[in-house]
Formats: structure tokens, C-alpha cells, sequence
């Protein structure tokens, strides 16, 4: 089968981020420039991914990959996510909202699959879990590379015992939700120590994302074992990026920090450090139920236009996100390669 790194040109993966930055233009950008464009089919129907994935064939001849999130399991201290929703109120209440039902869901899991062994992409990228062996044997068999995310030498040998093609190797500067498997602790490693700890454990090609946003990180990350790099804020204020123009904004803000926080989704995730973020630093586990109630208060901050409780991915290298074309992004992170 096809390595990853023969489907590039460049040795760069621009990073799936659902929920609105990744578009089909980016994804197409991402392929025209020579490297491999993530569609992200999280939060999305299988039909409404299906459509996507059609339109990224009809625009693009160049090879793409699409991600899915694996399920969890439902939050297991209930009160405690019923707890944290009591204590959101005046934030719904200060955007005139009421919250969402804490539900929980499997992102359309069963159906997103069978949409992918029956219309197989180049590649299929997972995260927040290691995909069962049976769904990899399935994709591998319909012709898909199989690249799993981790953020861990456990998980990456979990992954590689999966039968996965590629780990993703993510640091712990990496913008947007950690792809660990289980929802324990912010901690982590930062993406180089990553990767050597990965190698010991596992022979599989690695992708490393995380902070990465220029040569300089680029050339390290292949210097220490990686075959390419997996960027996502880099990619935030591009041309072709979706994220919303006050998100776009906030990665300008030179008085900006980031922050790891769970009080947006109930899942450990490293956004702009702003008021919703320092006031919940104490939110519980509980991915996607807290993700699903804060959903009506996060869209309508955005409406209104307050930042202060919106959620604001970024990586630990945002203040280099530059609002270029995708492929001058690809080119800037390519710059030094020989
Ligand atoms: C806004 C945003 C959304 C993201 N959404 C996803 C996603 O849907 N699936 C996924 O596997 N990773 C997602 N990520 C994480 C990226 O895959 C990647 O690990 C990360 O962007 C790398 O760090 P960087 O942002 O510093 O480049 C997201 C990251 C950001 C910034």
C-alpha cells in the first residue's frame, strides 16, 4: 500500500478542525500546494460529510484524508456535569440563552464509518480514541491509510496494535481538543519529546502536530524521527480558513495567551485564554455532554460578539499565524527544506 508521505509533495497535513475552520476550500488549497488536506467530519451527519467529501473530489484531483472523533463513553460523574451546568447560568443568562440538554452522542459514529469503507478516501484520520481494529482492517481493506492520533507512548502502542498505518503524534503546545483516548489530566509531552518517546515504542511513520508554525519547528520535527507535520493554527487566519473573523481577531491580539481549559466541552483543549476560560477553571470531565449544553451559549456569544465566552482554539504558537493564502502557509513551512 501507498505510504503517507508518497501521497505529499510537501511534508505537511493541514490539520482537520471541525466545527468551521477546515473548508473545502482549504482542504482543496491544502492538496493544489502539495500537501494533504484533512476534511474534519466531526460534528457533521454522515450526509452532510458525504456532500463534502463529494465536493472535495469534484474541485480537487490531489489525494485528501478525513477525520473522524471516536466515542467515549458517557460522562461518569453525572452530578458533577450537572453541578458545573448549574454554575454557567449567568453566563446563558448574560447571552440570553437557556443551555442545551447535556446529552451524550457518538458523532454519528456507525454512519460515518460505513460512508468511508463504501467511498474510501486516501486517507482516514481519527481522534479521541483508538479506532477499533475491525474498522481499520475495513478501511485498509477499501483502500484508505489509517492515521491515528496520540498523545501518548500507550497510545500510540494501543494504535499501532490496532493495525494503524500512522500515529499523529500531538504535543501538548497543539491547538483545539487533546486527541488523547481518555479525557485523564492537561499534562502531556511537548510534541519533540513526544515523538522520541513514540519511537521506542512503536516502529509506525509519525505525524507531529503541535506548535508548529514555521521551517525553523518543521526541519526539528523531521530531524527527530517525524516523516511530516500536522498544523492547524497555522493554517487559522488563511485565506481559506472558516473560523469565525472575532476568532481570526483574538490570534492577532498581541496581549493574548493561551490556556489549556475543559470548561467549553468537558474535554481538555488549548484555546485563547479569555474570561469563560479563568472564571470555569474547575469544569469535570464530560465530553460531549458539557459540549452539547454550552452549545447555545457558545453560538451566541458569537453573535453578539462576545469573545469573552466564546471558545478560541489555538496552539501555543498563534501569535505566528499570518492571514496568507493556504499554499503560501504550506510554502513558509516548507521554506528550508532541501
Ligand atoms: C480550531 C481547531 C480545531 C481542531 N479540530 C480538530 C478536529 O476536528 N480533529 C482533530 O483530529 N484535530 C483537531 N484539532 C487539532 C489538530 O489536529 C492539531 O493537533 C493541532 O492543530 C496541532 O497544533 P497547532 O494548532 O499548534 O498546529 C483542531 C485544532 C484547532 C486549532
Amino acid at each position: 500500500m501507498t505510504a503517507l508521505v508518497d501521497l505529499l509533495r510537501h511534508p505537511v497535513v493541514a490539520a482537520p478542525m471541525a466545527g468551521g475552520p477546515t473548508t473545502v476550500e482549504l482542504v482543496v488549497a491544502a492538496g493544489e500546494a502539495g500537501a494533504l488536506g484533512l476534511v474534519a467530519g466531526g460534528y457533521k451527519s454522515a450526509g452532510a460529510l458525504g456532500e463534502e467529501l463529494g465536493e472535495v473530489r469534484r474541485r480537487s484531483p490531489h489525494p485528501f484524508g478525513v477525520n473522524l472523533f471516536v466515542p467515549g463513553a458517557p460522562a461518569a460523574d453525572v452530578e458533577a456535569v450537572a453541578a458545573y451546568l448549574r454554575s454557567l447560568q449567568a453566563d446563558a443568562a448574560a447571552v440570553g440563552v437557556a443551555l442545551g440538554e447535556a446529552a451524550w452522542d457518538d458523532d454519528g459514529w456507525d454512519d460515518k464509518v460505513q460512508l468511508l469503507v463504501g467511498d474510501p478516501p486516501p486517507v482516514v484520520s481519527f481522534t479521541f480514541g483508538c479506532p477499533p481494529p475491525a474498522v481499520v482492517t475495513a478501511l485498509q481493506a477499501a483502500g484508505s491509510l489509517v492515521l491515528a492520533s496520540v498523545t501518548s507512548p500507550p497510545e500510540a502502542a494501543a494504535a499501532a496494535a490496532a493495525g494503524a498505518d500512522a500515529v499523529c503524534v500531538q504535543g501538548i503546545e497543539a491547538g483545539g481538543h487533546r486527541a488523547s483516548f481518555s479525557d485523564a489530566g492537561p499534562g502531556g509531552l511537548a510534541v519533540l519529546d513526544l515523538i522520541a518517546a513514540v519511537k521506542a515504542v512503536t516502529d509506525l511513520p509519525q505525524v507531529a502536530a503541535g506548535g508548529i508554525m514555521g521551517p525553523s519547528q518543521v526541519r526539528q520535527a523531521l530531524q527527530a524521527g517525524a516523516v511530516a507535520v500536522q498544523c492547524g493554527t497555522a493554517f487559522l487566519r488563511s485565506a481559506e480558513s472558516g473560523a469565525q473573523r472575532l476568532h481570526q481577531q483574538a490570534l492577532a491580539d498581541p496581549s493574548a495567551t493561551t490556556a489549556m481549559t475543559r470548561a467549553f466541552s468537558g474535554r481538555w483543549a488549548r484555546g485563547i485564554a479569555n474570561r469563560f476560560v479563568t472564571d470555569h477553571g474547575d469544569a469535570p470531565a464530560g465530553y460531549p455532554e458539557i459540549n452539547n449544553a454550552t452549545r447555545p451559549l457558545r453560538r451566541a456569544a458569537a453573535a453578539q460578539g462576545d469573545t469573552d465566552r466564546m471558545s478560541l482554539w489555538a496552539g501555543t504558537g498563534f501569535a505566528l499565524a499570518r492571514p496568507w493564502p493556504a499554499a503560501r502557509v504550506v510554502e513558509h513551512l516548507c521554506g528550508d527544506l532541501p
